[in-house]
C-alpha cells in the first residue's frame, strides 16, 4: 500500500504526536504540507521530526490539492467548523480532534459537510482505542461482568493545570472543561455503558488556581518564582521528546500579556474549573459519575465497572483491569502493559493507523460525527447543570 498523503491543520501541542507518528511509519503515511496561522510553528515541527513537508500559514491554499488524501485537523475547538467543513467540501478524508465543536450549531454544519462529501470523518476519541478501555468494552459486550449497572470514572491529570496557560481556560475558545476535557470521558463512558444518556447532573469549582497578590504576570518576572511549586521556565530545555517539541513551540508563540506562554496559572483570566464532578443517567438502567481533577498528584484515568456477575477495575496508566467474580469473590487480573507504548497510553498509534487504513482500504470509524455530537451535548448539558445547579436532561441542550 502507498502511505497516505496528508495535511496537517494545526501545529500545536496534539500535532506533536501525529508528527511523531508520521516519523516513525514512513510507509503509513506521508506528509505533503503543514499549516498553522503562526507559521513559525509548523516550521518548528517539520524541522524537529524531519518531515521535510511544505509549510504554510493559510489551510485554504492547499485544502483541495490532489496530491492530498486526507487532512488531520488539529486547530483549537472553536476553531474546526471551517477547516473540518472546507476539507469535506473538498472530499478529503478527515481525522478531526475532539470536540467536534464547541456549539451543536457548529455540528450540524460539520454534519451537513460530510452528508454531501465523499469521505470519510474519524472524530478523534483516541481513548476508546486505549488498551485499557478496549478491554473493558468487550468484557462488557461479551457480557462478562453481566449487566452493568454503575461505571465511576476518575480523571486525575497532573498536568492538566497547563490549561491555566492556554486557550482552554477560556470557554469562548474551548466551551470550559466540561467540554474541552470532558468530552472525551462522556463519550468512552457511553461507549462503555450502551445506552443512550438522558440526564446529567454536574458540579465544579475552581479551588486552587484563583489569583494570588503579588504574584506574576509570568513566571519568568514573578516575585514568587523560588517558591512556587508550579514556575515554569520556557527556557530550561526537557528531557522527554514530547515535552521539549512542545516547549520548542512554545518559545514561538509567546506574546506579553494574556498569551504569554509562562502566564501565572493563578492569576491568568479564566471562566472554567480546577475539579469538578458529573452525575450521568442512562435509559439502559446504568449510572455513571466522572470526576475530573487537574489538581492530582498523578495522570491517569481509572474505571470501575460494577455489573450482576463481576466488577472490572481498571487503569490506563498501569494498563492492569482487575476482575472479581461477585458471588465467589474470585479474581483475576489482566495485564496489558506491553500494549502502552507512546502517547494516551498507545491510544494515539492505534487510531491513527485505523484512520490510515479506513483511508487505504474503507470501513467505519469506531468514533465518528453522531458521537461527537452527542459528547457535545452532554457536555453542554454539564455545564447547564453546573452553571444553574439542576439536574439536565440531555434534550434540553438541543437548540445550545
Ligand atoms: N485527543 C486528544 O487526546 C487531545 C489531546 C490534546 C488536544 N486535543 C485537541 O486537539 C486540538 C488542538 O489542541 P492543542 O492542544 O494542540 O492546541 P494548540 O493551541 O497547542 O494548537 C492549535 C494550533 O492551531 C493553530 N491554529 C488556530 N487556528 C488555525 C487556523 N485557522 N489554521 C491553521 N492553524 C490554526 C494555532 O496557531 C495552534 O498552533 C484541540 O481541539 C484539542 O481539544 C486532543
Amino acid at each position: 500500500m502507498a502511505p497516505i498523503k496528508i495535511a496537517i491543520i494545526g501545529a500545536g501541542a496534539r500535532t506533536i504526536a501525529f508528527c511523531k507518528f508520521l516519523a516513525d511509519n514512513p510507509c503509513i503515511a506521508k506528509l505533503i504540507v503543514i499549516a498553522d496561522i503562526n507559521i513559525k510553528k509548523a516550521i518548528a515541527l517539520n524541522t524537529i521530526f524531519k518531515l521535510n513537508a511544505d509549510v504554510v500559514n493559510d489551510y485554504h491554499s492547499i485544502i483541495g490539492q490532489k496530491n492530498i488524501d486526507a487532512v488531520i485537523i488539529s486547530t483549537p475547538d472553536f476553531a474546526h467548523v471551517n477547516p473540518a467543513v472546507a476539507a469535506l467540501k473538498a472530499h478529503k478524508h478527515v481525522y478531526l480532534e475532539k470536540p467536534l465543536a464547541t456549539t451543536l450549531q457548529d455540528c450540524d454544519t460539520i454534519i451537513e459537510a460530510a452528508r454531501h462529501s465523499h469521505s470519510i470523518c474519524y472524530l478523534g476519541f483516541n481513548l476508546r482505542h486505549s488498551p485499557v478501555h478496549e478491554k473493558i468494552y468487550h468484557l462488557v459486550r461479551d457480557g462478562i461482568l453481566g449487566k452493568i449497572t454503575t461505571i465511576e470514572a476518575n480523571e486525575w491529570y497532573y498536568g492538566g493545570k497547563t490549561y491555566f496557560r492556554r486557550w482552554n481556560r477560556l470557554r469562548k475558545f474551548g466551551g470550559g472543561l466540561w467540554l474541552t476535557k470532558a468530552c472525551h470521558d462522556f463519550d468512552l463512558i457511553t461507549w462503555i455503558a450502551g445506552g443512550s444518556p438522558s440526564s446529567v447532573y454536574a458540579t465544579s469549582n475552581l479551588s486552587h488556581y484563583k489569583p494570588i497578590k503579588d504574584a506574576g504576570p509570568r513566571c519568568r518576572d514573578c516575585t514568587f518564582k523560588d517558591t512556587c511549586p508550579d514556575y515554569y521556565d520556557i527556557n530550561q530545555p526537557l528531557g522527554h521528546w514530547f515535552d521539549e517539541a512542545w516547549r520548542q513551540i512554545q518559545l514561538k508563540m509567546d506574546q506579553p500579556g494574556q498569551l504569554s506562554t509562562d502566564i501565572c496559572l493563578y492569576n491568568s483570566v479564566k471562566d472554567t474549573f480546577d475539579n469538578g464532578i458529573a452525575v450521568i443517567n442512562y435509559d439502559n438502567d446504568v449510572r455513571a459519575t466522572y470526576t475530573v481533577n487537574v489538581l492530582a498528584a498523578k495522570t491517569t484515568r481509572q474505571i470501575q465497572i460494577i455489573g450482576t456477575k463481576s466488577m472490572a477495575e481498571g487503569d490506563m496508566e498501569t494498563g492492569v483491569i482487575h476482575i472479581t467474580q461477585r458471588h465467589s469473590a474470585k479474581t483475576e487480573s489482566i495485564d496489558l502493559k506491553e500494549h502502552l507504548t507512546g502517547t494516551h497510553g498507545g491510544a494515539d498509534e492505534k487510531i491513527l493507523t485505523d484512520f490510515f487504513n479506513i483511508c487505504a482500504n474503507g470501513g467505519k470509524p469506531r468514533s465518528g460525527l453522531d458521537d461527537g455530537r452527542l459528547a457535545v451535548q452532554m457536555s453542554l448539558a454539564a455545564t447547564l447543570s453546573d452553571d444553574e445547579n439542576k439536574i439536565v436532561a440531555i434534550n434540553e441542550t438541543n437548540h445550545a
